[in-house]
């Protein structure tokens, strides 16, 4: 067989492809690269930690032939760790906030996992929270493996090992900043400890949405503003993961709902990168970080999932317009215009 052969689609994560974007930061003096993660099989940088996870579970006696995996997920994660569950032979119960999307639940289900949902805007240690009733459940049942991707360190070790590792080879180690977003902190604090080895003067920065208290943890060492809610799914914490290695940061932006929802829409039809509004919020806080430096700089970006994912609502305009974050500028693009044959034959006399 040769080499471009798989034995399994697991065999098929990792190695993302490293894309520079040409229109969107044209008047930047620096470049920019995306590290597109949704080329993974199940479509995010999640695929990473799930098999990571369950290979060292397994390694351990943790998780035992026909158990159960249960996670606490914004649904990425349980993606991943469906796929891995499919092809070795687990079963899935995962855990997910109402917030999430329908797409997401979707394919979890699709994937064969039972999709337990809890209430939005519960505190971390609510009995209702998404943590809580992961651990519940995963207690309560027999031969089931918690796989705690926030506190799980086998999460920043797959990011140290590996994808901090394909970057610095993609850039010939000419990376000069590193930006990501913090959902559990495995990718930004893992590729920050390889890459930080390799080049101590590295610039590590973390996209954060306005709500989140990790900023605050950072500058400050305590919550000074109580967390608030924001849209983008899959970055930002109302707690401090144990993978989230603030001290391996150098520097955080904000960045807010309505200018990540933009970039989102604009991100595919200036670049043709249809990738989630995380990714969108990731380059915006990228392109104003660049304006602090002060000479031409290489400047790679992280985008952790497909815009597939948010179907209903990022590229939805009624979603847009009733969540206030429509814009008519935004909302003049190719999207969400469908039209009857007929309709628009008549419109050239056919
Ligand atoms: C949708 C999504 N998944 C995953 C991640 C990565 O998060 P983690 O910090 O858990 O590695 C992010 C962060 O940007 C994200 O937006």
């Amino acid at each position: 067989m040769s080499s471009l052969v798989y034995d399994n689609i697991l065999q098929t994560v990792g190695n993302t492809p490293l894309v520079k974007l040409n229109k969107l930061t044209r008047n930047s003096p620096h470049q920019f690269f995306a590290k597109v993660e949704y080329f993974n099989p199940s479509g995010s940088v999640k695929d990473r930690i799930a098999l990571a996870i369950i290979d060292a579970a397994e390694k351990r006696g943790d998780l035992k032939p026909g158990g159960t995996i249960v996670e606490a997920t914004a649904g990425n994660t349980g993606m991943g760790l469906a796929l891995v569950a499919a092809v070795r032979g687990y079963k899935c119960i995962f855990v997910l906030p109402e917030k999430m999307s329908e797409e997401k639940r979707a394919m979890l289900r699709a994937y064969g996992a039972k999709v337990v949902v809890t209430p939005i805007g519960v505190e971390p240690d609510h009995p209702l929270s998404h943590y809580s009733v992961a651990r519940k459940i995963a207690n309560s049942l027999p031969n089931a493996f918690l796989t705690n991707q926030y506190h799980n360190p086998d999460n920043y070790d797959v990011h140290y090992r590996v994808t901090g590792p394909e970057i610095w080879e993609q850039t010939k180690g000419e990376v000069d900043v590193f930006v990501a977003g913090v959902g559990t902190g495995g990718t930004l604090s893992g590729v920050a400890g390889y890459l930080k080895e390799k080049k101590p003067d590295i610039k590590i920065v973390c996209a954060d949405p306005i709500g989140s208290i990790l900023a605050d943890l950072f500058h400050h060492g305590k919550i000074i503003d109580p967390p608030g809610a924001w849209k983008v799914e899959g970055v930002g914490e109302d707690m401090l993961p144990e993978n989230c290695h603030l001290k391996k940061f150098d520097d955080f932006v904000k960045v807010n709902d309505q200018d990540s929802f933009d970039m989102t829409r604009k991100l595919v039809t200036e670049e043709g990168l249809c990738v989630g509004p995380s990714s969108a919020l990731i380059l915006v806080a990228a392109m104003r970080y660049a304006e602090k430096l002060t000479k031409p700089s290489k400047i790679v970006v992280l985008m952790p999932d497909s815009g597939k994912a948010y179907l209903s609502k990022a590229f939805n305009d009624k979603w847009l317009v009733e969540n206030g974050l429509a814009k008519p500028e935004i909302l003049k693009t190719a999207f969400n215009v469908e039209v009857k044959a007929e309709e628009e034959l008549k419109k050239f006399n056919i």
